[in-house]
């Protein structure tokens, strides 16, 4: 399995780290059953198991922006909404039994990109407004 998350990812608090490393965990069975070309199924459950996680990941966040008052919560949440509503979109794509392999691609991309810029750029900002609060 190739390494998806590094170092350079942690925010140093524990229970957000832990979920990243948990959804790029995620990513990295989901490219692996691609490139193994495993059953549609399987891929559904990964794709459905990264939602969740996903999913869990904003909620805590969110809760911690909103507990300690974070001034950019607007801006953070937006952010996580539009992940949600491509995700969702995403989901609209698979529905059959068939999936082309350009579709896998950019669920991929999507996944493994989206996150660690999101990561990078919009969780960190979080990470060191929480880092002294937590
Ligand atoms: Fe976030």
């Amino acid at each position: 399995m190739m390494q998806l998350f590094s170092d350079r990812l942690l925010l140093n608090i524990d229970k957000i780290d832990n979920q990243h490393k948990m959804i790029f965990e995620v990513i990295g069975k989901f490219q692996d059953a691609c490139s193994e070309g495993r059953s549609i199924e399987i891929i559904r459950e990964l794709i459905d198991a990264l939602k969740t996680h996903t999913k869990d990941n904003f909620k805590q966040e969110e809760e911690y922006m909103t507990k300690y008052n974070y001034p950019e919560y607007d801006k953070h949440k937006e952010s996580h909404n539009i992940f949600m509503r491509k995700i969702n979109l995403l989901d609209n794509t698979i529905t059959g039994n068939h999936i082309s392999l350009a579709k896998l691609v950019e669920i991929n991309e999507f996944f493994s990109e989206g996150f660690v810029t999101h990561i990078s750029e919009v969780d960190g900002k979080l990470g060191e407004f929480l880092k002294d609060k937590l």
